[in-house]
């Protein structure tokens, strides 16, 4: 599918695999890119990449991805701009790591100590609720294009409407320390299998990939010590894979027409059980 002229929506898309997939889909001479961000600085940020781009393709939503009227108001403003919002990337992400179950001494008593329930569901509501919406809400609006148009189901005749990349991570097979969020990581397996049978009616594409560590502030947070320990030893690159290296797989599943699953990109990320 050639992405030039397409419409896109991308979450997270001031900072890591976010900001570095719409630089790549700025490349690919996409029409506009809907930057959806809760960073204080989105807007600056936008700007001065506009001006090195010498074009206004980004365009700032400051907001929460939980948010359905926030989601509601990119949507509607993208499509009455810029037409059919086609490429969905919902990158928005955060982690709130801890091991699931500690049990700790105090004064002589012992205190059972359970993730952290308000953790878990906000966990849940970004990584997985949130991204899972942005995608349905990419489908409608290639569905209502069509209605409008007087089309029905998609033939293959016609060119593939278009494409959603949801971003799993490693974590999603399980990890030490991340409860909340491989659980949030490995619902979006069966939401992205759903959609990929369920959109295609339209013409959309539905794939996910699984990033292994990659160099954001996301992973930078853990600490260098961790990193170092825990994260390269168990690789088989030894070093964080780069944003863009998962920015160009994220647009080769948007491109290519014939992928419809999964794609791990994990560095060989191989962990003692
Ligand atoms: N970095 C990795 O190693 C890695 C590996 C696998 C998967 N991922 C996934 O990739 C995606 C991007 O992660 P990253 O590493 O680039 O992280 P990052 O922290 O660099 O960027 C995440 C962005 O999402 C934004 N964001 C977070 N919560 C938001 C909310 N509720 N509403 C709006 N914006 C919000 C943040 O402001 C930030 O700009 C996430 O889904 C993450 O789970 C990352």
């Amino acid at each position: 599918m050639d992405l030039k002229g397409k419409v896109a929506v991308i979450t997270g898309g001031a900072s890591g695999i976010g900001s570095a997939t719409c630089m790549k889909l700025a490349d690919e001479k996409v029409k506009a890119i809907a930057i959806v961000d809760m960073a204080d600085q989105l807007e600056s940020y936008c700007k001065e990449t506009n001006e090195k781009l010498g074009s206004d393709v980004l365009i700032p939503f400051r907001g929460d991805v939980v948010d359905s009227s926030f989601r509601e108001r990119v949507f509607s403003e993208m499509e009455s701009r810029f037409g059919v919002v086609g490429l969905c990337v919902p990158a928005a992400g955060i982690t709130r790591d801890r091991l699931a179950v500690k049990v700790q001494r105090d004064n002589g008593s012992v205190n059972l100590n359970i993730y952290s329930e308000t953790d878990f569901r906000r966990v849940i509501d970004v990584d997985l609720i949130a991204p899972i919406y942005w995608s349905m809400r990419t489908v409608a609006s290639v569905a209502m294009d069509r209605s409008k148009r007087n089309k029905g189901e998609w033939q293959p005749e016609e060119t593939t409407q278009g494409a959603i990349v949801m971003i799993g991570s490693i974590s999603s097979a399980g990890n030490r320390g991340q409860i909340s969020y491989a659980t949030a990581k490995a619902g979006l397996e069966g939401a992205q299998a759903t959609l990929a049978k369920e959109a295609i009616f339209y013409g959309v594409r539905c794939a996910i990939i699984h990033p292994g560590f990659t160099d954001t502030p996301m992973v930078r947070a853990m600490g260098e010590r961790l990193i170092h320990d825990y994260i390269l030893p168990n690789t088989q690159l030894r070093r964080l894979i780069r944003p863009t290296e998962i920015a160009e797989a994220i647009c080769f599943l948007l491109k290519n027409s014939a992928v419809s699953g999964s794609l791990w990109a994990d560095a060989g990320w191989h962990p003692r059980a």
